[in-house]
């Protein structure tokens, strides 16, 4: 949700942090602020503003206006308190000195609240934030120094929380904790940082460390020490960085989304290939035993948002290949719903950033259970991926956009890999059914780039339905599945109505809804149920309602019998046609977005990484 972003050392802190802000806009830009100890000490240099981050930029000059080598930044996703000046973050404290910035919610903060305010401590904030500095403040009042009020506050707070707090008396000082929501510490020569996601300061160190839930770090130009909730210090392993600068930069694309739409090939190529050896799945570092594998009894998915439609194409094919029960369920769902998982059920966690409150939470109440994590991550050391037995990376490089699309593509390739791979194990598939799917993995990033090089088709369409009221995707099995992702990206990023239905529940209600003027996108890449998915077409062209058909090459001519336009996608292996198909749903809604003018990079209400409940 919010990003942060801290600075102690030499350089100016403002521009640095501004810097790094513009980073992680995209994980909240409801408004933005910095705080800066003065250079020669006094009061903090605290700016905040309403709206994107340009405001704040603009009314700092990029930063030359504010002076100091000490700072925190902030941009918002707001929980606690609608988006304005007073609401934004930096919170300060009563007498201006302690400035803190939140990502997460402080549960407990009403009765804290109550407490100070019994003290005579007034409040100038509606957010839950604010009870942070004010009682800093409050537990400094013996005299103690800033870690140890931190660690006294600490200790009364409840909820998730990644904070950075300054102080106008320990200038030089930065103080991060962690609990259930990223932090991570970035070591550079006679300087650190903290930030909430690497890409705030990748442009100044490669150097960083993940801070555990329930640690504090204490950073100074001279380096960063770290303590653990009963404040013993602790050795904090420092890993590189490997992601290119460049990776996180638009590159002449006028948005993200579009960029990353186009990286998919690259990204699958990165995700795939290293793991087909010899015409069978190598799996880096997987250290489930064989043993395992076989006496597994089920599988369960978890995951929110895209993250769970690809664990629901994830069910088809999985359940295919291995002839065992898969379960597909939201994280928020899960982690309340008393679910039957124990030591013999593989525990599949799905997340692009690896923050994800909901997966974490679900992540934890499996392994409660006794299951075995198995998490499919993009961001390497995020908190799924630590917490899990095992891990696969997609690698499909820093994703900005907050409408997902390679992370997409690459998470359900990594998820069918894993499957052939458990299938070998358990002998559940033809050997020479696995080298097909696995030779046909090899010609899919040239495939995919075929569908991203014929765009101009789907820009054509998009330029025709961009303004329809209601959009339904529509498909059967696997193809159901991808009408889940091709809705989803429609309506974060464009606003425009859209539901996604398995075709045979069409009959059962939704058909309802279709009259002149509905726009009606019909998947039909599963060719084995071809035949029902043009009588659905049919059905819907009957009442008026306009069908935009998704198929193979193979079988567009027959399907633009009925449909009123197509998008045609080439012929691939089964398993494969939901990585290709994808890439059209994706366009469409981008473009479809261009056209009614929305800010695609950043969709209104939503944020990147979903770090609170
Ligand atoms: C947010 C993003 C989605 C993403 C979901 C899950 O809602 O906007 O694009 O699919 O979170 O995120 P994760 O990082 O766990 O995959």
């Amino acid at each position: 949700m919010c990003g942060i972003v801290g600075y102690t050392g030499k350089e100016q802190a403002a521009p640095i942090l501004l810097d790094g802000l513009s980073r992680l806009e995209y994980r909240g830009y409801d408004s933005a602020g910095v705080a800066v100890c003065p250079e020669g000490g006094g009061s903090l240099c605290v700016h905040k503003a309403k709206g994107r981050l340009k405001v704040l930029c603009d009314l700092l000059d990029g930063g030359a206006a504010v002076k100091g080598t000490v700072g925190v930044g902030h941009t918002r996703w707001a929980t606690h308190g609608a988006p304005s000046d007073e609401n934004s973050h930096p919170q300060v404290s009563r007498s201006g000195k302690i400035a803190v910035v939140h990502n997460g919610i402080i549960e407990n903060y009403g009765e804290l609240k109550d407490f100070l305010q019994g003290q005579g401590v007034p409040f100038t904030s509606e957010t839950d934030t604010e009870v942070v500095a004010q009682l800093v403040e409050y537990f400094q009042r013996d005299g103690a120094d800033l870690l140890t009020a931190v660690g006294r506050c600490l200790r009364r707070i409840e909820g998730a929380y990644a904070l950075g707090i300054v102080s106008a008396d320990a200038p030089g000082q930065l103080i991060a904790a962690r609990k259930d929501s990223p932090l991570i510490l970035g070591y550079g020569e006679g300087c650190s940082f903290l930030a909430s996601d690497v890409t705030a300061i990748l442009r100044f160190t490669r150097r960083v460390s993940y801070m555990d839930d329930g640690e504090v770090a204490v950073l100074t130009e001279e380096g960063i020490a770290c303590y653990d909730h009963l404040m013993q210090p602790v050795e904090k392993e420092i890993c590189r960085v490997d992601w290119e600068i460049d990776a996180a930069e638009k590159g002449g694309y006028e948005h993200f989304m579009f960029k990353e739409i186009m990286e998919q090939p690259e990204a699958l190529r990165r995700a795939v290939f290293p793991r087909i050896r010899e015409g069978e799945v190598f799996l880096e570092d997987f250290t489930l035993p064989e043993e395992y594998l076989r006496s597994m009894r089920s599988i369960h998915i978890v995951a929110c948002g895209s993250s769970y439609h690809v664990g629901v194409v994830g069910k088809y094919h999985l359940e295919q290949m291995l002839r065992l029960p898969v379960e597909v369920t939201l994280a928020s769902e899960f982690r309340y719903m008393d679910p039957i998982v124990d030591q013999r059920t593989l525990v599949i966690v799905i997340s692009q950033s690896g923050e994800t409150l909901d997966s974490m939470a679900a992540l934890r109440e499996a392994r409660r259970r006794g299951a075995k994590i198995l998490s499919i991550v993009n961001v390497a050391g995020s908190s799924i991926a630590r917490e899990s037995d095992q891990v696969l990376y997609t690698w499909a490089g820093p994703e900005i956009a907050v409408a997902t699309t390679k992370a997409y593509s690459t998470q359900l390739a990594v998820l069918n890999l894993l499957g052939l791979h458990m299938s070998r194990v358990l002998g559940s598939m033809a050997a020479e059914e696995r080298r097909a799917v696995l030779e046909d993995f090899r010609t899919l990033p040239e495939k995919l780039e075929k569908v991203l090089a014929n765009r101009d088709g789907v820009q054509y369409y998009a330029s025709q339905y961009f303004n329809r009221e209601s959009v339904f995707y529509i498909g059967r099995n696997v193809d159901y599945a991808l009408g889940l992702e091709g809705s989803l990206k429609l309506k974060e990023i464009s606003y425009v109505h859209s539901e996604a239905y398995a075709s045979g529940e069409l009959k059962h209600g939704t058909i309802s809804l279709i009259e002149p003027g509905t726009l009606v996108v019909a998947l039909g890449t599963c060719l084995r149920l071809f035949d029902k998915a043009m009588s659905n077409i049919l059905e819907v062209r009957t009442r008026g309602g306009d069908v935009l058909a998704l198929t193979t090459e193979s079988r567009a001519a027959d399907m633009a019998k009925n449909a009123n336009g197509v998008i045609a996608i080439p012929d691939a292996h089964p398993m494969l046609l939901p990585l290709l198909g994808v890439a059209p749903l994706q366009l469409f809604a981008y473009y479809a977005a261009l056209m009614r003018g929305c800010d695609i990079d950043r969709p209104r209400n939503l944020a990147k990484s979903v770090t609170v409940e």
